[in-house]
């Protein structure tokens, strides 16, 4: 498995400006419950981090919560695993000096959480399947990649809060637009159907297109390019990440929104690491209640408008031709 580290800069998304974005759902704007429930665990995080309530702590031990007790992978340090071909979730700005760097609002967010935690980010890039296994073997502390709160995947990584609302997509290009416009044109043999390997989406292509050919990748960029090659009729895609790809490839079409009823986002946590699991729930409420995570999708989409590279880097940590 092909594995980077980095220490994340962000300053791509610091120097981005900010853009209003009709496609941007911090979880709490859709999801009140959601809000509440956060907001409720961020008490219950402070008291496990600091072993202390809420009314005992002053603001400096707040501030500073986390950093005694959370146990981490690496003392000091908050390990998340990526897969960064999945913009505005998570890819690589192309700079002006033409240097690709991690940004994405999951990656803004990632930041987020190591600062209140006071833990330094160190973000690893594995294809999705990746981002899994890493959690499962609890190689990492946290696993960001637009995870959708799987109930199959509750055996191995436990889920935060909801952070982010997001939809599911059947895409197609253009040419083939009036072929395929229902399930039912999409589910016959002679028409293959892509998902990436170990996501919701391959079971959403099990599920509703059952006889189609469906071709399973390790990367949404390679079934990007399928599509549009001609060799890949019609793909399972998380909604914004295929509007994403559409605004480079404008012959991507997106036939219908595909129901799924796990929606949105939410941070897999290394199982077993309660306190970590009660922290990250307390940073994702501040992030929602502050505006930043607002922000966050805001400069990820505005950055995602602007050149870009989705997939791994080379191991000189360059884009791959
Ligand atoms: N939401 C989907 C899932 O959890 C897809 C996530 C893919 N993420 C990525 N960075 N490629 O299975």
């Amino acid at each position: 498995m092909k594995k980077k580290i980095f220490a994340l800069g962000l300053a791509a998304c610091v120097a981005a400006s900010l853009a209003a974005c009709g496609g941007s759902k911090p979880a709490e704007t859709t999801a009140a419950a959601t809000d509440t429930t956060a907001a409720g665990t961020e008490a219950e995080a402070s008291t496990t981090a600091e072993g202390k309530t809420e009314a005992e702590s002053t603001e400096g031990e707040k501030a500073a919560a986390g950093t005694g007790e959370l146990q981490t992978v690496t003392a000091g340090k908050l390990t998340v695993a990526t897969s960064p071909d999945f913009a505005p979730y998570e890819f690589y700005a192309i700079g002006e000096d033409g240097n690709p760097s991690l940004a994405g609002f999951d990656m803004a967010l990632a930041q987020y959480i190591a600062d209140d935690l006071g833990l330094e980010l160190e973000v690893v890039t594995v294809d999705f399947d990746g981002v899994l296994s890493e959690l499962q073997t609890k190689s990492v502390d946290l696993g960001m990649a637009g995870l959708s709160p799987d109930p199959k995947r509750e055996s191995i990584m436990a889920f935060s809060d909801l952070y982010y609302m997001g939809g599911q997509s059947l895409v197609t290009v253009k040419d083939k637009a009036d072929l395929y416009k229902s399930f039912e044109d999409i589910n016959k043999p002679e028409v293959s159907v892509g998902a990436q390997i170990g996501s919701i989406q391959m079971d959403l292509a099990t599920m509703n297109s059952p006889v189609a050919d469906i071709v399973a990748l390790p990367k949404v960029t390679d079934i990007i390019a399928e599509l549009l090659a001609g060799k890949m009729d019609a793909a399972y895609i998380e909604t914004d990440v295929a509007k994403s790809y559409q605004k480079n490839y404008p012959e991507l079409e997106i036939i219908m929104e595909v129901p799924y009823d796990q929606e949105g986002s939410s941070i897999g946590v290394c199982k077993g690491n309660d306190a970590l699991l009660a922290a990250v729930n307390g940073s994702i409420a501040k992030a929602l209640e502050d505006g930043s995570m607002e922000r966050f999708i805001a400069e990820a989409n505005e950055l995602a408008s602007g050149e870009k590279y989705e997939g791994l880097l080379d191991e000189s940590g360059q884009v791959q031709q």
